[in-house]
């Protein structure tokens, strides 16, 4: 049987190298072997953002442009937009009743997510509860196979356990679970060396930099902090401009050379550096041409997602339809 792939972003920023790696090269892979929908999740993006919406909603068109400058077809992937598939809100509304809130509590991601973005005694509480809603995505698809980083681990297993709660509630398979699909590369850190590249730290390139904000980036980046004369031995574990090499340089051959060059002592970081750069502007040219000429056209842009969403509706329908059933609630279907 072909795989169900569901996965998605929040729409709160463009998308970066971070994403590239991470997801992006993955999803154009998988449109080649597998039934996939990406959802641009807007409501998902508004549970900490409900004060600044503009912050989500101008980001969707830019997010759309990221995946096809990539790569992604709509032809082969559905691509939809959350707030435009109002069956997965319903969804939401019927599992809340089968989470616990001390469960949401315990959910690590949440609990970072809360601990960084400094709520304090004003945590939405559709933040707390976004991990339902993203059970309500997955399982409206009928996704088996999920595309996630290592942090969206737990969203996987609250899925599953309302997949559990809603088939014993019905007496039947209603739903399916879901395993997760984790991505080989692991996660890039920023450019300052900190564990996620993230648009909100500041430590990003995102897709449509041009050639100036790349070598700018390049050139902050974090190297070894001990290899101060181009002479001394430097590390390259933990050297952020290697990593980039490892993940970026096609020839990896010449990135085995300068690692050993480096550990040696007597090749510069602005040599690195140079040679990183070159990469990166090479690999998103091409990326951010296409990503400026497909926001060029808004209009054609929406008709996508509106192509995309249309074609998402009567699947998301259908799952609401039976979970209502499967309370009991279907009166009027
Ligand atoms: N939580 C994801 C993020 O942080 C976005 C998302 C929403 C998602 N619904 C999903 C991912 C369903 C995978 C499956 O960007």
């Amino acid at each position: 049987m072909s795989q169900k792939i569901l996965t998605g972003d929040r729409p709160t920023g463009s998308l970066h190298l971070g994403h590239y790696v991470g997801s992006l090269t993955q999803r154009v892979a998988l449109q080649d072997t597998s039934s996939q929908t990406i959802l641009i999740a807007d409501m998902q993006g508004l549970t900490d953002n409900g004060h600044t919406p503009a912050k989500v909603s101008g980001n969707i068109l830019n997010v759309l442009a990221d995946y096809l400058a990539v790569g992604i077809d709509p032809e082969r992937t559905v691509i939809c937009l959350q707030s435009g598939l109002p069956a997965l809100a319903e969804l939401t509304m019927y599992y809340a009743n089968l989470v616990t809130v001390s469960r949401l509590q315990r959910n690590p991601t949440v609990k970072a997510e809360i601990a960084g973005k400094q709520f304090g005694a004003s945590i939405p509480a559709g933040f707390l509860s976004y991990p339902i809603s993203q059970a309500a995505d997955i399982t409206a698809f009928r996704a088996d196979l999920v595309p996630v980083g290592d942090d969206q681990l737990p969203m996987i297993e609250l899925t599953n356990e309302v997949v559990r709660k809603v088939n014993q509630v019905a007496g039947s398979e209603v739903l399916v679970e879901c395993r997760p699909l984790l991505s080989k590369v692991s996660r890039l850190p920023g450019v300052d060396g900190k564990a996620k590249m993230s648009k909100s730290l500041g430590n990003a390139i995102t897709l449509g930099s041009d050639d100036a904000e790349i070598e700018r980036a390049v050139k902050k980046m974090y190297t070894d902090p001990n290899h101060l004369r181009i002479e001394d031995p430097g590390s390259v574990e933990g050297n952020v401009v290697f990593t980039y090499l490892d993940a970026f340089c096609p020839d990896e051959a010449l990135v085995t050379r300068l690692k050993e060059d480096y550990q040696r002592g007597g090749l510069a970081d602005s040599k690195l550096k140079c040679l990183l750069t070159e990469c990166l502007q090479g690999l998103l040219a091409p990326i951010r041409t296409r990503r400026a000429r497909f926001l060029s056209d808004p209009a054609g842009l929406m008709a996508i997602l509106r192509t995309g969403t249309e074609k998402a509706r009567a699947e998301t329908e259908e799952t609401a339809r039976k979970v209502k059933a499967a309370f009991g609630l279907d009166f009027f279907s």
